[in-house]
């Protein structure tokens, strides 16, 4: 069975068009953003901002990260309330070759980190289809693939029984391209196991960790563009679902991989009732993956960091307005560890002229950016909520 092109795909915009367009955001407000770090920002941590709004901070982390960089660590240690491993907990990742075979030195490496620094601990993910092991394709039966699903989750979510805070059990299950009538995608899982593997799978995430609460995590639902409206819908029917069938799901991860110029449209009040619409099937809402590329901004970096910063403060306003939202995680935290950066990306989101990209809070050397200062405000101006 061929494995399918990865998600996080955007048609290549028109750059002209493109740049207008991103100045012309700038010129409406982003220049407030271009302050440097101030004192007091070096001083309250973005974890603790976050915390008193009821939120959780967090980013990813890799064990390599860990054991060999120690100023980005300890940048880790003073911003972010919560960690969540890269790569590190991915199957395909995790596998040696063989059914049962799995590595889990690094991902070790990231739990024992979180637990000495009393940070919370996600867990990403049990289950994906662009990163499941290659002999899963060649399993024979429906009996085998079942077997090997749960295998996996039992041990996965079993190992780190009740250090988890949350597992995305099911990432990206949501493809309408596929074109079946409920938007689910058909890789890899569902081809063989039908629709019912995610019954399957959060029930038995469930079993796993009982206190672990139980996430979807999506893509590309947050703008305002026909494609991602088809999956906002797609993902409501199947959270409906799920909650009308008894299947255990807590959570609503929105993945945010957010473009500064070039992307659909942003709109708040569409983002706003998206999430109110989560909230209203009584789910908490997790900002799991936020990032912001900016492939079509100019390379000027205080103009562009800009751009960045405003999509960053535009989206997250929006978001934290929704009381069910209780935590942001960014996908890196400094430019020196980004798969942006490192064209890990598709390649619609590479910049095109020699200069590194620059998606995330801090530079390539830990230097707070306006990116930081727009989270800053935005945790600032967010309402209060209860933890969750
Ligand atoms: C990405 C990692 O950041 C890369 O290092 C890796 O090469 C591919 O996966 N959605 C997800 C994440 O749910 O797991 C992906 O992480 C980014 C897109």
């Amino acid at each position: 069975m061929p494995r399918t092109t990865p998600p996080w795909s955007s048609s290549a915009p028109d750059r002209r068009r493109v740049m207008a367009a991103g100045l012309a955001t700038l010129g409406a407000g982003a220049v407030s953003l271009l302050s440097p770090r101030g004192s007091a920002a070096a001083t309250v941590a973005l974890r603790k901002l976050a915390a008193d709004k009821g939120l959780l901070y967090g980013t990813t982390i890799a064990a390599a990260q860990i054991t060999g960089d120690r100023p980005f660590i300890d940048l880790v240690r003073q911003e972010a309330g919560l960690v969540v491993a890269e790569n590190e907990m991915k199957w395909q990742v995790m596998n040696r070759g063989t059914p049962g075979d799995d590595e889990y030195g690094p991902a070790d490496t990231v739990a024992t980190f979180a637990a000495a620094n009393s940070l919370v601990l996600r867990g990403h993910n049990l289950l994906w289809y662009y990163r499941t092991p290659d002999w899963f394709f060649d399993l024979p039966d429906r009996a085998e693939q079942e077997r090997a699903v749960l295998d996996h989750i039992e041990q996965l979510a079993g190992r780190y029984r009740g250090r988890i805070h949350s597992w995305d059990v099911i990432n990206e299950p949501i493809e309408p391209k596929d074109g079946r009538p409920d938007g689910l995608r058909t890789a890899v899982f569902l081809e063989t196991l039908g629709p019912e593997y995610l019954d399957l799978a959060y029930h038995a995430a469930r079993d796993a960790d009982p206190k672990a609460r139980l996430v979807v995590n999506e893509y590309d639902v947050e703008l305002d563009a026909p494609e991602q409206e088809t999956r906002r819908v797609a993902l409501l029917h199947l959270l409906e679902r799920m909650r009308g069938s008894g299947t255990p799901v807590d959570a609503v991860g929105i993945q945010a991989h957010l473009t500064a110029v070039g992307g659909p449209p942003f709109s708040a009040p569409l983002l706003r009732r998206f999430l109110a619409e989560i909230a209203g099937l009584g789910l908490t809402i997790q900002i799991t993956e936020l990032d912001v590329t900016d492939e079509n901004a100019p390379a000027d970096v205080a103009v562009r960091d800009s751009l960045v910063a405003d999509t960053y403060r535009r989206f997250l306003d929006a978001a934290l307005d929704e009381p069910a939202v209780k935590m942001v995680v960014t996908w890196g935290l400094s430019d020196r560890h980004s798969w942006i950066v490192r064209h890990e990306t598709y390649q619609a989101k590479w910049r095109t002229d020699d200069a590194a990209s620059r998606p995330l809070p801090f530079d390539a050397d830990l230097e707070a950016k306006p990116a930081f200062e727009a989270i800053v405000r935005a945790f600032e101006h967010a309402p209060a909520r209860t933890a969750g």
